[in-house]
């Protein structure tokens, strides 16, 4: 019988219950202590997942031989240094997203995972854990798509603002010394982040982008705002390879989510996973609304969008949030690295960071700009 993993939360709010009941249903895994710096909060969670302590503090945690991996579920603020933390420990950490609040702070935990036995890994990675982004990689790997030149991903809530809308008691999320920004934070970090991966980890070149607060629904009273609504962002990439990210919290537009792959062969659809193709077709099945358009010997040819539903069910954006902690558990069980990587995910806060500046100085950022390090001023 192989050591089970055993698993200490730190933070015991919304997001670990989902680590946890992920840590609960692993076979290879056993959830052995929670700390929070609320203790009647630690306390409530071991009752509720039937753990067995309730440390008293991040050392008492990070020092207990029995932790093997510790999943950081606090604020972004406290992440670096739980992190860095139970990584000098020799701990593997999985960190909630965002990695962090800076490139500063990123580096020197990506630095702490260089030095230690342990992996980090970054919670950033749940929207390529669902199934129809894995399916999507897949067909990417097996060259069904040709090069896959362009990524675009939008996300619109009507009104979900967090520590307003929903999680009320959760205002930070709207205070960029404790979050880090607001809607790139909280939902631009899963799109950026499988953006690069379906994009192969492409060299990203300038980072441009546009940020709005949407002032005419402000927080209720009492509470301070001084983080984003809304966001677009455009990666420029090598090779010509590009990404588009929009996202809000607050908007007047309805679901669906949208998420689009254009390759040379092929393109996708991710929700529900739909692969296009343009099919030449004979003149009498062609739409009549449609101009032919002239092949290069001259004749008129028609083509028609072939679609093809790959999964029968729309579920990109509603993935399972647990399935980042599955894939982190097998992987510290199979020695080998959980997503979002370390310096996969320094990319992504360098990214991020490029994007704060560019909307705040309404110019395209080269990420050359941002060395490795720098602390960026939002
Ligand atoms: N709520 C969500 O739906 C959601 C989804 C995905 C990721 N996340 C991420 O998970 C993290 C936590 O979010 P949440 O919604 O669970 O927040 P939350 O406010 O519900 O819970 C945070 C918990 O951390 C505790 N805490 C604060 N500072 C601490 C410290 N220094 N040491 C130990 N405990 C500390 C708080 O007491 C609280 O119990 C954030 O990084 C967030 O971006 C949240």
């Amino acid at each position: 019988v192989t050591k089970q993993i055993g698993v200490g939360i730190v933070g015991a709010g919304a997001i670990a219950a989902a680590h946890a009941g992920a840590a609960r249903g692993h076979e290879g895994a056993q959830l052995v202590a929670v700390y929070d710096i609320a203790p009647e909060r630690a306390r409530a969670a071991c009752a509720q997942w039937n753990v067995a302590k309730a440390a008293a503090s991040l050392q008492e945690l990070i020092g207990d031989d029995a932790v093997d991996a510790v999943i950081v579920c606090t604020p972004p603020a406290s992440h670096a240094d739980a992190a860095i933390a139970a990584l000098d420990a020799g701990k593997h950490v999985l960190c909630e997203k965002p990695l962090a609040l800076d490139v500063a702070e990123a580096m020197a935990m990506v630095q702490a995972a260089e030095r230690s036995s342990g992996f980090l890994a970054c919670a950033s990675a749940r929207m390529r854990c669902n199934p129809a982004p894995q399916a999507a990689r897949r067909l990417i790997d097996g060259g069904e798509l040709g090069d896959v030149y362009h990524v675009r991903f939008s996300s619109w809530r009507l009104r979900l603002r967090p520590g307003h809308h929903y999680a009320p008691e959760a205002a930070w999320f709207l205070n960029r010394s404790l979050a880090g920004g607001g809607v790139i934070i909280d939902v631009g970090v899963y799109q950026i982040d499988a953006a690069l991966w379906m994009l192969g980890d492409p060299a990203v070149v300038s980072v441009t982008a546009q940020l709005r607060r949407f002032t005419e629904v402000p927080p209720p009273p009492g509470v301070v705002q001084d983080v984003e609504d809304h966001a677009v962002i455009m990666l420029q990439c090598e090779g010509g390879k590009s990404a588009v990210v929009e996202t809000s919290w607050v908007s007047n537009m309805a679901p669906p989510d949208s998420a689009i792959v254009l390759g040379t062969k092929a393109g996708l659809r991710l929700d529900p996973l739909t692969k296009i193709t343009a099919r030449q077709v004979t003149a009498g099945e062609h739409d009549p609304m449609l101009e032919g358009m002239r092949n290069g010997a001259g004749e008129v040819v028609y083509f028609r969008a072939a679609q093809e539903q790959l999964f029968p069910y729309p579920e990109f954006s509603a993935g399972n949030p647990s399935q980042v902690t599955t894939q982190f558990l097998d992987g510290v069980a199979a020695g080998v690295q959980p997503q979002t990587s370390g310096p996969e995910a320094l990319q992504v806060t360098r990214i991020i960071d490029a994007a704060y500046r560019s909307a705040k100085e309404s110019r395209s950022v080269a990420l050359a700009e941002a060395p490795a390090g720098e602390a960026i001023s939002r």
